[in-house]
């Protein structure tokens, strides 16, 4: 479905992303794994064509994403919740759910279906439609980014660490959300980055580490996963 084929990329002149090559599976959520700087948000915005790329391809569906400007990632189903939200101020939070797929040319039926799908997967927007998007926390931001990212992600959605800074009860919502996403799109494919691997628990099918770019070994990424667990067990204790 989406395939890294030994992909590398340059940020002024300074390697950020080191010969990745990964495939990740239809209806899979991918977890993206890494310290501070390790290239994870670099990753995402190479798939969005944001960063440009020195070598190799991304494929979605067998689609050299590199062939298609960046302004289109949205019309071919790719969502995008970038880990600095940007709610557009001026506009109500519905509003802003559905600029995305106002700009794509959807009809209003079909705006109205996918807000309904998004509001079924993230219940806690429905009362934050009328409000300013200036006017949410950051943790509430997270969430309406999260929705604005489903309303046009119809094959791939991209959310940039999530769960980074959100309050435990918080998380546990949005870790909900994604597991009734799995069940209400079960052919969408979701990749999460996170510095802190244990704040997923147990949401992702796989997990890619990665590190100064390059993504670590099998044996390696299973040893740091199995470091990690550890975590795991610990922070799931704070969510009650
Ligand atoms: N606009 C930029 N200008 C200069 N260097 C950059 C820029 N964006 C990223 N980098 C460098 O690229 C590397 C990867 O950055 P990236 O933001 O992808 O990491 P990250 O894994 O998302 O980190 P974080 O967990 O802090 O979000 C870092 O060394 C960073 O300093
Ligand atoms: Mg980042």
């Amino acid at each position: 479905m989406l395939h890294f084929e030994n992909i590398s990329a340059d940020i002024l002149q300074a390697p950020v992303l080191r010969g990745i090559q990964a495939e990740v599976s239809q209806g899979s959520l991918c977890a993206v794994v890494g310290r501070n700087g390790a290239g994870k948000t670099t990753l995402l915005r190479a798939i969005m064509g944001f960063v440009p790329l020195r070598s190799g391809r991304i494929l979605l569906d067998g689609t050299d994403l590199g062939r298609v400007p960046a302004h289109n990632r949205a019309r071919l189903g790719i969502g995008y919740a970038p880990q600095e939200r940007v709610m557009f101020p001026t506009l109500s939070v519905e509003e802003n759910l559905r600029l995305p797929c106002q700009v794509i040319g959807l009809s209003r039926a079909e705006v109205d279906a996918r807000l309904a799908l998004t509001l079924e997967v993230v219940p806690q927007l429905k009362d934050m439609l009328a409000r300013s998007g200036a006017a949410l926390s950051g943790g509430q931001g997270k969430m309406a980014a999260f929705g604005r990212a489903l309303m046009v992600g119809t094959r791939l959605v991209l959310l940039d660490e999530p769960f980074q800074g959100l309050a435990p009860a918080l998380a546990a919502q949005y870790g909900d959300a994604l597991k009734r996403l799995q069940e209400r799109a079960p052919e969408l494919c979701v990749v999460v980055t996170e510095s802190n691997g244990s704040l997923l628990r147990d949401l992702p099918d796989r997990v890619l580490h990665i590190e100064r770019g390059a993504l670590l070994p099998d044996q390696a990424a299973n040893a740091a996963l199995a470091s990690s667990s550890s975590h795991a067990t610990f922070s799931l204790e704070a969510y009650p």
